[in-house]
Parts: structure tokens; C-alpha cells; sequence
């Protein structure tokens, strides 16, 4: 039988990874076709489908623009993920992130407007950097504390650049603390979530960092798919906050997954890490106007990693 088979062909760059592989079976699920670019530095085969009649995976490199030039063919949307995601890896190797986070960038802004395709991107909460003033609103000034901040906040620039001059539709997605399923827990720069539960899971202590009072607003991964979707299916410029706007501290939300998982193995401290970020809490009223609202509770998106 026939399904709807839908005319829209989007390219997610980073497609493998924890966000790109929940939006791609969002995407899926709504009837677009997908193909993935990924070389597989973090992303996995397996967090996509084997097989999928819409879906194509081509394993490359962003930065090889030959690659991108083939896989560009017929695209309507571009949605940007692939990036060197670690603000510690990027103070420790600043010319490897910037390569990645803002040359590659642009060979795949590049491609968008070469296909005058839509063109949705990942930018960062990390481009605000410690303000005084919260919640943080879409038009605070950028004051990034670490080269992945400001390698973020230079993609913002080449987008509205690109939308200036070549009239490309652009819009930039300013992610909060995502969490959920398929987040690595191994590295030691993820997400503390997932840092937490893989604590769990072994009996060890869920490790808290300087005082344990820095606070950030979470945000659940099939929230953020609800978020990307919405932002390649419809026409808004710039960028906007993607978070639910609520402040949990990490001491706060250790109490709630011990509580949850019924833990006795307390707590470690651990010092603080440099490039850190004291307090993150977002404006998420554009994104509710302009995208979509969260709908997982975190207590609810934890309960489900626990699997309580
Ligand atoms: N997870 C968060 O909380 C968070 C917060 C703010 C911003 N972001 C941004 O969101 C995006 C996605 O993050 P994620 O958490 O899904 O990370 P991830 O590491 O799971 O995903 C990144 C994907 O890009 C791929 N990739 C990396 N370099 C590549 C290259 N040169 N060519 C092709 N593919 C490449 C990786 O293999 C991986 O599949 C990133 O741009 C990240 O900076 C994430």
C-alpha cells in the first residue's frame, strides 16, 4: 500500500549521533527522506535503522567537499549536527575545533546555498558563556568562555551572513542540556544524565563537580527531534533557545536519581572543570512559539534511562 511518500529530501550531517539519529527517526516517522553523512568519530551505525526504504547512510567526512558535493544531489533541507562536541576537547585542541566546528561549517553552509536548501544548524547555549542576567534570551550579547563557544557563535554569524547576502533560509538552534537515550555515557565530557545513570548502573557514586550548586536547564533528546523537525519544516530566521526553561542543579538532580533509582551509593566531589559554565537556564518562549513546547518532565526522562 502506498503511503504518503513525501518530496522533501533532507541531508543530516551528523546523522549517527545521540540528537541526529532521534531526528532522523522523527523524520522518518513523518514521511520525509532522509540521507545521513557521518564518518562514525562518535556517532554509531546502530543508533539508526538497519534498513529503511527513505533512509540512505553514507559514511564521509563533512570536510571533504567532493563527499558533500555528491551526497548534496536533490536536497531540499540541510540539517547541521556534526561537530567536535567537547568544550574541553576544544580548550585542549583549539586548530582540530576550529577545523571541524567552523571550516567544516562552512563547506556545509556552502552546500545549503549551493541547493538553496533550508538550512537548520546546531549552535549552542555554550555561546552565552556566564551572564549575569537570567533566564538567557535569544538577543544577550554572545560572551563565550571556551573556542567551542565561540566557534558556535561564529556559525550564527556565517548563517546570517549567508542569509544576508545569498538569501539563504537559515536557522540556528541554541541547545541547552540534552539528555536521553543514546547518550554516550563513556567520555568523560557528556552529559552529566547520563554520567549519573552509568553511575548507577554500577553501584558507584554519582561524581559532582566543584559545589555542586551550578545549574542547568535539561532538555530531553525526543524533544529536541520535535524542536528539529519543526525548524526544517517551517520558515523562521535566526536562532532561537531550544530548552524547557527550567533550572535543576546538579546537586538537585542527584537527589532525584537517587531517588528514582533507590541509590545508597551517595556522592563523590570532584573538582571543577575549566570552560565550565556556572549557571545555564533558558528563555524558551520563542522556541514555544516558533517550533514547539517540551513534553517530557525530567523526572519522566530520567525514570525512562533508569528504567524505573
Ligand atoms: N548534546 C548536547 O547537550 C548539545 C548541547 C549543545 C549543542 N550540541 C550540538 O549538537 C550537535 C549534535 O550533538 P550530539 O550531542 O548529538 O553529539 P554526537 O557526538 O552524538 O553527534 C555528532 C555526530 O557528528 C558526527 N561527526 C563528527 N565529526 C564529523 C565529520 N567531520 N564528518 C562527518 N560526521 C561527523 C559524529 O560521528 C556524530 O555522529 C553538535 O553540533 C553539538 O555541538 C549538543
Amino acid at each position: 500500500m502506498g503511503h504518503h511518500q513525501n518530496t522533501k529530501l533532507v541531508l543530516v550531517v551528523g546523522g549517527a549521533g545521540f540528537i541526529g539519529s532521534h531526528t532522523v527517526d522523527l523524520l522518518l516517522s513523518e514521511g520525509y527522506r532522509v540521507r545521513v553523512l557521518d564518518n562514525f568519530s562518535t556517532g554509531k551505525r546502530h543508533n539508526l535503522p538497519e534498513t529503511h526504504e527513505r533512509l540512505e547512510i553514507l559514511a564521509g567526512d563533512m570536510s571533504d567537499q567532493a563527499i558533500l558535493r555528491r551526497i548534496c544531489v536533490d536536497i531540499t533541507h540541510v540539517l547541521h549536527l556534526a561537530a567536535q562536541v567537547s568544550v574541553v576537547d576544544s580548550l585542549e585542541n583549539p586548530v582540530f575545533s576550529c577545523q571541524q566546528n567552523i571550516l567544516s561549517f562552512v563547506a556545509v553552509l556552502d552546500a545549503a546555498r549551493m541547493h538553496n536548501a533550508r538550512f537548520v544548524y546546531a549552535s549552542s547555549a555554550a555561546i552565552y558563556g556566564n551572564q549575569n542576567t537570567l533566564p538567557l534570551q535569544e538577543e544577550d550579547p554572545a560572551l563565550p568562555i571556551s573556542p567551542y563557544g565561540l566557534e558556535k557563535y561564529s556559525n550564527e554569524l556565517y548563517a546570517d551572513l549567508y542569509g544576508r547576502i545569498y538569501g539563504l533560509s537559515h536557522l540556528g538552534l541554541r541547545y541547552f542540556n540534552v539528555y536521553g537515550p543514546r547518550q554516550d555515557p563513556k567520555s568523560p565530557y557528556s552529559g552529566v544524565i547520563s554520567r549519573f545513570v552509568d553511575q548507577v548502573a554500577a553501584g558507584k557514586p554519582l561524581t559532582v563537580r566543584g559545589d555542586g550548586k551550578q545549574f542547568r536547564d535539561f532538555i530531553h533528546v525526543r524533544d529536541v527531534a520535535r524542536a528539529n523537525v519543526a525548524a526544517l519544516r517551517g520558515n523562521t530566521l535566526g536562532v532561537l533557545n531550544v530548552a524547557r526553561g527550567e533550572a535543576t542543579s546538579i546537586i538537585e538532580l542527584a537527589k532525584l536519581i537517587e531517588k528514582i533509582s533507590g541509590s545508597v551509593s551517595g556522592v563523590h566531589w570532584v573538582p571543577d572543570i575549566p570552560g565550565d559554565i556556572k549557571r545555564s537556564l533558558a528563555d524558551s518562549t520563542r522556541m514555544r512559539q516558533f517550533l514547539c513546547s517540551p513534553q517530557w518532565p525530567l523526572a519522566e526522562g530520567i525514570r525512562e534511562l533508569l528504567g524505573q
